[in-house]
């Protein structure tokens, strides 16, 4: 079998063995206390990694898009989709209706009461109903209604007869500005109070939802051992990295699943050999450094050497604790592996650095855009 330096460069890599055991350790400590994983599809956009996780225990999934949904069910991994953002794009209210009249579970989120109206609009013109959840913002201030407000806004929402209440869910987004393990800790726990206190504003309501659901790689470990929650969505947990594992405390650098195969392609004159240069650009490598770390990925094989630089087609390692040479391949491991996923097409998936197979990406939503437009006449008048 090929080894994983006879691979042209660069090119991402996935260790399948690493991989299988994030999935499997994460999918068990959810099912050991009693609560359902649906995981981010969004992180990996990968059919091939979603049927690993329904095997895995996954008893649906979070999509970030209508096109992620739709590829889900397709290929029949999955017959409940919950989407995590908005839309009011007819077309995408069509295809998600067309999911709901085959007799999909679709969720959707609501935050807004004209989001809300638009909606029900567009469902109750077809004749169907719709579930969904009203999205909490426990301080990530992205999407949300705030826990005092979800009582009243889901009274506000009973108007619309096509949509269903079952459920609050939210993300703990801010979990990413934590600098460090207890820090994390404390907004998971604030996280799980303020969905508490959400609970007790829809009691008042009379309102029992079905779903309290969270989701975070973050704060994972933490929302496991929270009984207010039913469902967890997590995405990140497939791969991890060095963020994960440096800053938060999500995981052990060890576990990290996604490399970046790169080949060292310079060690220029002005660096005295502190400098070497990789043949991969900004596309692998988010440029938001989080938590003080230093750089934007580290190597495998020289651990203290880090990606101090980032150009369009080519990096900067800064190689002054350990040197390497022009030719060689190494793997790094990036601060972010959800931008790295989404930077490719395709994973090489291996176990022992032994090419095991090509893993498509392949329910990208730009994809279907593409094959949206191309497939109509965008010149053509009405
Ligand atoms: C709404 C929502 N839920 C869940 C997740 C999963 O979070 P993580 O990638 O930290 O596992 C994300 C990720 O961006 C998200 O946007």
């Amino acid at each position: 079998m090929l080894e994983i330096y006879e691979l042209p460069t660069p090119i991402v890599l996935v260790d399948l063995d690493k991989l299988e055991r994030n999935v499997y350790t994460i999918a068990n400590k959810i099912r050991s206390k009693g609560k359902i994983l649906w995981p981010m599809f969004k992180t990996t956009k990968s059919t091939f990694i979603a049927r690993l996780q329904e095997k895995a225990g996954a008893e649906g999934f979070l999509c970030g898009s209508v096109a992620e949904a739709e590829t889900l069910v397709n290929k029949g991994i999955t017959n409940t989709v919950m989407l995590a953002y908005p839309t009011v794009d007819s077309g995408e209210l069509d295809r998600i209706a067309n999911l709901v009249e085959r007799d999909v579970r679709v969720i959707i989120r609501i935050d807004n009461v004209r989001l809300a109206s638009l909606i029900d609009r567009s469902f109750h013109s077809k004749g169907l109903k719709i579930e969904y959840c009203i999205k909490v913002d426990v301080g990530y201030q992205r999407l949300g209604v705030r826990p005092e407000n979800v009582g009243s806004f889901a009274w506000k929402l009973r108007r619309f007869s096509s949509l269903e209440f079952i459920g609050i869910v939210t993300h703990q987004g801010n979990a990413y500005s934590a600098r460090n393990p207890l820090e994390v800790r404390h907004i998971a726990k604030r996280s799980a109070k303020l969905m508490e206190v959400t609970l007790k504003f829809l009691k008042r309501y009379s309102l029992e939802p079905e779903i309290v659901g969270a989701g975070s790689t973050p704060t994972l470990r933490f929302d496991i051992e929270e009984p207010i929650y039913t469902h967890l969505f997590p995405g990140n947990y497939v791969y991890y990295d060095r963020t994960q594992a440096l800053v938060y405390g999500s995981a052990k650098i060890e576990d990290c699943a996604l490399t970046v195969l790169a080949t060292i392609i310079s060690v220029p004159e002005h660096s005295s050999g502190n400098v070497a240069v990789i043949n991969a650009g900004s596309r692998y490598f988010d440029k938001e450094i989080r938590g003080g770390l230093k750089g934007y990925g580290q190597l495998v094989e020289y651990p203290k050497v880090v990606v101090s630089r980032v150009s369009q087609e080519i990096a900067l390692l800064d190689t002054s604790m350990e040197k390497v040479e022009v030719g060689e391949k190494v793997n790094i491991i990036t601060n972010h592996s959800c931008y790295t996923n989404n930077a490719v097409n395709i994973l090489i998936g291996h176990r022992n650095r032994r090419v095991t197979n090509i893993i498509p990406i392949d329910a990208k939503e730009d994809i279907d855009i593409e094959k949206r437009l191309l497939s109509i006449n965008i010149f053509k008048r009405r």
